[in-house]
């Protein structure tokens, strides 16, 4: 279903759901800076990983907030029209086993109007052993492990049926783990910056053998903007910045730059059925459109993440308790 020309593509009224959530409110605050010319409208059901603090002080009559579902048909009915662009980040919590329901986005009035680009996961591809010279390219087959994954890898599913189907003009990319401002406390890095702030000893999973391919926020909202005016209809591209780390040699990272002892954590429970190793071969999204990663330096990126955090205290204060009190029932 690809188009052999990379298309070049202007929007200049998109929507971006979930743009309240981590990635989604960076890829707001980026298009923002980068393209002035260019109006958003943020679809955010405000869960609890949404907060609309995460896009505040950004120009209003450039972003606009709808507090909203995306499985709520009547609204998109109503939201869609006028816009020549959807960049699709929310999704369900990991706590949340029900599937994102496709189907408003792909009534009548969508397809083969609308420009639809799908924000996935690397994760749909499963793991790969920790020795395996390998990294997961795009024809890969899907294997996912959790019920976050498998229910990411459903929703890629269906976009390439629709685009097969019915023509919807749409590209899909898989990210890497991603880090940077704003991220939930709940998620590995953030949580073991705001415990050594809050004087609380970080928690390692297992073994902490298991590798991530780290990528800065930013990094991945200009891969999206890329695909999104440059891609190739119906094409799926993989977003990854050479950036794998085991989860040990992170935290002592972490524990190194914020002055803390290399053993100042505790090993915690393994989570079921955990993944060993992702890893991404970012080759097509280099080779086709020249993306390359900004934030090159982890370290570097680390300390700013951390100082970030440092900074913004009353930004995630009010979750880490809750937060912490849903770990400590599970042994982690
Ligand atoms: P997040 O949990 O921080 O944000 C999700 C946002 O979606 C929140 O603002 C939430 O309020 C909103 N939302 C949830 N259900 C909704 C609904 N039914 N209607 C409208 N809004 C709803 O997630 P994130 O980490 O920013 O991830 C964003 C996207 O990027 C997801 O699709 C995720 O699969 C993908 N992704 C994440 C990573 C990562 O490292 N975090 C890596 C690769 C891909
Ligand atoms: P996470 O940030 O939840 O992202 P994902 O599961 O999508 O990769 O976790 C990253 C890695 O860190 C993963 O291997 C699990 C591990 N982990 C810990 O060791 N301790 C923690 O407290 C958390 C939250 C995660």
């Amino acid at each position: 279903m690809a188009e052999d020309v990379a298309q070049d593509f202007q929007p200049r009224n998109i929507i971006v759901t979930g743009g309240c959530g981590f990635i989604g409110s960076n890829f707001v605050r980026w298009v923002a800076a980068n393209h002035p010319e260019v109006h958003v409208t943020v679809l955010d059901k405000l869960t609890y990983a949404g907060n609309p603090e995460n896009i505040a002080g950004l120009p209003p009559e450039q972003v606009e907030l709808v507090v909203g579902d995306i499985c709520d048909a009547d609204l998109l009915d109503r939201l869609v029209p006028g816009h020549d662009a959807i960049v699709h980040y929310a999704a369900e919590s990991h706590n949340d086993n029900s599937i994102l329901d496709p189907e408003p986005f792909v009534r009548t009035n969508v397809v083969g109007t609308v420009r639809y680009h799908h924000v996935s996961t690397d994760e749909v591809y499963g793991d790969l052993a920790l020795d395996e010279p390998r990294r997961f390219r795009p024809d890969d087959p899907y294997k996912p492990s959790s019920p976050y994954s498998s229910t990411k890898a459903s929703s890629d599913l269906l976009v390439r049926a629709w685009a097969r189907t019915y023509g919807v003009r749409a590209t899909i990319s898989n990210c890497s783990n991603n880090y940077g401002p704003y991220q939930h406390v709940e998620k590995f890095i953030p949580r073991q910056i705001t415990n050594i702030i809050c004087g609380i000893r970080p928690k390692l999973y297992g073994t902490g053998e298991n590798v991530r391919d780290w990528i800065h926020t930013e990094d991945h909202s200009r891969a999206v903007w890329d695909i999104l005016t440059r891609g190739r209809i119906g094409e799926t591209y993989l977003i990854g910045a050479d950036g794998e780390r085991s989860n040990i040699d992170v935290l002592r990272a972490i524990l190194e730059r914020m002055g803390q002892p290399a053993d100042a954590f505790d090993w915690v429970r393994d989570r079921p059925g955990h993944d060993r190793r992702y890893a991404i071969d970012p080759t097509k999204l280099r080779e086709e459109l020249g993306w390359r990663p900004v934030h090159t330096d982890f370290g570097e990126g680390l300390d700013q993440t951390i100082a970030w955090y440092r900074e913004h205290e009353d930004w995630w204060r009010p979750a880490k308790e809750a937060t912490e009190a849903k770990y400590a029932k599970q042994g982690q």
